[in-house]
């Protein structure tokens, strides 16, 4: 019995998973590959009297590709095999068990191609690119952000207070960080409420629709209770540390009908898509949470504190924002089939210095986010806030950012400190 069947042509309903494998000493890829597939679908070590030939014959996946110079596995999975409409169960199988297999050295899911029919029965994004641009009154341009910084520490009050600053300085978003939650010198509920007032002030003051991603992740019923509270007070956005609170609880809570987008956090991924020779790359992530109904998704900067190159980031961009993505090296062509796009969002070590790379490889459709980078600034938030705000404007008009500097200081400074 082999999972084998390099003639196999895949059916347009079959789940493909493109893995990269290394077979352990003295076994070849043919050995690798068959023991995943096996594993990924409906056998085990050892062959089985249970396993009867219409099981073997309807639910088992196939290998249709080897490349064993390059390392890589192609295999194809009945779309049967699975709970359609549940994720967590598809990922136990696709991308369970087999990473900790002994019969794989080391095992990467590079890319999964979701077909149709499962596409059909997820909801996507709520608002997608278009609408988060309708919330937010920012068009044809990138959006502007930055996290709170100290990322703990400073109470409500203050948390308020530097949000403004931000917000009047000219940013449109300001985000919490992704390990501020209810701490007892920041409580959930004072930060949300004295936030908020801060945010109708910035609003009546600058004339400009402003942001707040207050950060809900918590165990899941504090989630949706505080989540509640967000609905409650008009505000527009939460923010969810996606990876940390599970697969499970993001699509339910997508499926809650909840009127917030979705700002998804992707702290923790890296400890699953960081190394090269295994895991599950960061494109497969960020397709999962397409589909799971995320709007905004941190995908990495290029430039910045984060690791990640141009080329990698870019292919992300475009498959959470194209609907039909066109296959290259280590990805598949996916049709997306009308569900909406997610605005890419990159943060991570970057400053005003950083903005004109950010756009030339990321595009327009984005959040460029400053921490440090806005707070860092030597005469505070306010100015710093500017200063990104006059990096996207001497961008957007085609002019290098040393010379808009010349006229804006707020830039100046922060080149001169972060470009040193
Ligand atoms: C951080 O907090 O260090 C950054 O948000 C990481 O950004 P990333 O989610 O883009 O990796
Ligand atoms: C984030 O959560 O995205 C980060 O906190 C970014 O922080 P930094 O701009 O200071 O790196
Ligand atoms: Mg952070």
């Amino acid at each position: 019995m082999t999972y084998i069947d390099l003639n196999y042509q895949p059916r347009e309903s079959d789940l493909l998973v493109w893995f990269y494998a290394e077979p352990p000493a003295g076994k070849d890829m043919k050995y690798v590959a068959d023991r995943i597939a096996e594993e990924s679908s409906i056998g085990t070590w050892t062959d089985l009297k249970t396993l009867l030939p219409d099981i073997w014959e309807k639910l088992r996946a196939r290998v249709y590709e080897i490349d064993s110079s390059r390392g890589y596995v192609k295999i194809a999975y009945p779309l049967h095999l699975f709970e359609v409409e549940n994720m967590p169960a598809i990922l136990a199988s696709v991308a369970g068990n087999v990473f900790g297999m002994k019969s794989v050295e080391n095992l990467r899911v590079l890319d999964i191609r979701f077909p149709r029919e499962l596409l059909d029965r997820y909801p996507g994004p709520r608002y997608g690119v278009e609408g988060v641009r309708e919330l937010a009154g920012v068009y044809d341009r990138p959006f502007l952000g930055t996290i709170i910084k100290p990322k703990i520490g400073l109470p409500a009050k203050m948390h308020a207070e530097v949000a403004y600053e931000a917000w009047v300085g000219g940013l449109d978003i300001v985000k919490d960080d992704e390990n501020l939650a209810s701490q007892d010198f920041n409580r959930f509920e004072d930060r949300l409420s004295l936030t908020l007032e801060k945010k109708d002030l910035a609003e009546e003051e600058t004339g400009e629709k402003k942001i707040y991603l207050v950060n809900i992740t918590a165990p899941y019923k504090e989630m949706i209770r505080r989540a509640e509270l967000v609905e409650d007070s008009g505000n527009e956005f939460v923010m969810i540390d996606v990876v940390i609170a599970g697969f499970s609880a993001v699509q339910s809570y997508r499926e809650e009908g909840f009127r917030m987008a979705i700002h998804a956090h992707r702290a923790m991924h890296a400890a699953i898509t960081r190394n090269p020779r295994h895991g599950i790359t960061m494109l497969t992530l960020a397709k999962v949470y397409r589909v799971l109904g995320v709007d905004n998704l941190h995908i990495g900067t290029a430039v910045g504190k984060m690791e990640g190159s141009a080329e990698e980031i870019s292919s992300i961009r475009e498959e959470i924002q194209l609907q039909k993505v066109p296959p290259k090296e280590e990805r598949f062509e996916q049709e997306w089939f009308g569900m909406n796009p997610v605005l890419a969002v990159a943060s991570g070590g970057l400053h005003p210095g950083h903005v004109p790379a950010v756009v030339d490889i990321l595009g327009k459709d984005i959040v460029i986010q400053a921490g440090g980078g806005v707070h860092g600034h030597p005469d505070g938030t306010r100015v710093g806030a500017r200063a990104m705000r006059e990096a996207l404007e001497a961008k957007m008009q085609g002019i290098p950012l040393e010379e808009y500097a010349k006229e804006h200081e707020a830039l100046r400074k922060a080149l001169e400190k972060f470009l040193k």
